[in-house]
């Protein structure tokens, strides 16, 4: 399973940093990306366009995969663009139960994290897109 999650992600270590929307911010993201984990980095109070210039910052910092945590309770569909757009390796999204937004991510070439809070999301967000 480890090594699954860690082909999935393309990293050393299987760890993730929490994304902490204000709390975390890129420095404490690279030092995770940087020492062989996986980076999270919360940009979901962030307007697309800002979205796309929190990538662009975290593409200066490394150069290993990381995901854009977006919050499915709020305005989501844009910054989601952006993340296709600017080809990052992953989305995390949390607080909601939207199958579209899975199936876009996988549609549009993104890893998928989903923060679920019971078997019931976890099933339907496994179901979001056929195998
Ligand atoms: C101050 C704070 C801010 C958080 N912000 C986010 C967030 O923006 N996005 C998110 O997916 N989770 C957020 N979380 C949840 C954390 O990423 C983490 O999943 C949660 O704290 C559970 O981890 P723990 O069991 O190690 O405490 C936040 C948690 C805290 C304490």
């Amino acid at each position: 399973m480890a090594n699954h999650l860690l082909q999935v992600l393309g990293v050393e270590k299987p760890i993730l940093s929490a994304p902490m929307a204000a709390a975390a911010g890129p420095e404490l993201v690279a030092a995770v990306y940087n020492s062989g984990g996986y980076g999270v980095i919360p940009l979901w109070t962030k307007p697309a366009a800002e979205v796309a210039a929190g990538i662009a910052e975290s593409r200066d910092l490394t150069d290993q995969n990381f995901a854009i945590n977006l919050n499915l309770s709020f305005s989501y569909k844009d910054q989601l663009e952006a993340c296709i757009d600017h080809g990052v390796h992953a989305v995390s999204l949390f607080w909601g139960n939207d199958p579209k937004a899975i199936a876009r991510a996988k549609a549009g070439g993104l890893v998928v994290l989903m923060r679920v809070g019971c078997a019931e999301e976890a099933r339907s967000a496994a179901d979001a897109v056929p195998m």
